[in-house]
């Protein structure tokens, strides 16, 4: 990370009335939770995400995904929010109505880390919903458990609560996270591949809008082509680094 690119972008952030930050599985690498397309590391180096983030997936078979799923929520126990999150969130308390924050994080780390209101355009992974329609018999509270569980009289099975390829994002989640990133002076796009839409389009939409678009990431992304700046270093470092000593003001 360059001092005179950081230097820059600071002053961008002290500039701008309003702030949108778009995040994705890098901030929470240096938590200790595994990316998605890191080479080696990431899931989709294991996984193939049709098997895994799918409904044609899940239905084909079910306690795999399902399992999968619970693996990754028991990990979630074991990790804590990072350097990172903490500095999102401090700054948006001691900034109130400057910082939308939008991630496509399922983790729950930034909450973790104290920053309400966040808009999570891919759900939330410690939830669960039917898979089909629920019919009267089903109910959360009476489900059978199993892997996964399921309503005892029809069979409906519980889903994880995230948004999986080919499904809708939330209505209202992704229509205010369009309205931030079209009425914000500067978005952050921090540890994304930037390779899923809709959420990689909201960078496209804030630099059309006329705002500043800065990347974080520790290596080349599909959006840095999109920045006016890019800081090449770790999520961990260049947000305390940039948000250190308010430079907000
Ligand atoms: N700091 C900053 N960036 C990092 C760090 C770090 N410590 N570690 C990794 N990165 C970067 C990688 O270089 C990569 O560009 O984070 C990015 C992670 O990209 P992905 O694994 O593709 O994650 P993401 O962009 O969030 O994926 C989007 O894809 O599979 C779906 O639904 C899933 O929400 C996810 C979506």
């Amino acid at each position: 990370m360059e001092g005179a690119a950081l230097e820059t972008v600071q002053g961008w952030l002290r500039e701008a009335r309003h702030i949108a930050v778009l995040t994705g599985a890098g901030i929470s690498a240096e938590s200790g939770v595994p990316t998605f397309r890191d080479a080696q590391t990431g899931y989709w180096a294991q996984f193939r995400a049709e098997d895994m983030a799918t409904e044609e997936g899940f239905r084909a078979h079910p306690a795999r995904v399902w399992g999968w799923y619970q693996h990754r929520r028991q990990m979630l126990a074991d990790v804590q929010p990072n350097a990172g999150h903490r500095a999102l969130a401090d700054c948006a308390q001691k900034h109130p109505g400057r910082i939308t924050l939008i991630t496509q994080n399922v983790d729950g780390l930034h909450q973790r880390a104290g920053s309400a209101e966040v808009l999570c355009l891919h759900g939330d992974l410690m939830e669960d919903r039917f898979l089909d329609l629920p019919r009267p018999c089903c109910h959360p509270d009476t489900v059978k458990a199993g892997s996964p569980p399921h309503c005892p009289r029809c069979g409906n099975l519980l889903r994880p609560g995230v948004v999986w390829f080919g499904e809708p994002l939330p209505w209202a989640v992704l229509e205010a996270a369009q309205q931030a990133a079209r009425g914000c002076d500067l978005m952050l796009v921090v540890g994304t591949a930037g390779a899923v839409y809709p959420a990689a389009g909201l960078a496209h939409s804030a630099r059309a809008a006329g705002a500043r678009v800065v990347v974080v990431n520790t290596a080349p992304s599909e959006l840095d082509y999109v920045a006016h700046a890019v800081l090449r270093g770790r999520a961990a470092q260049v947000l305390p680094a940039l948000f250190g000593a308010d430079s907000l003001r």
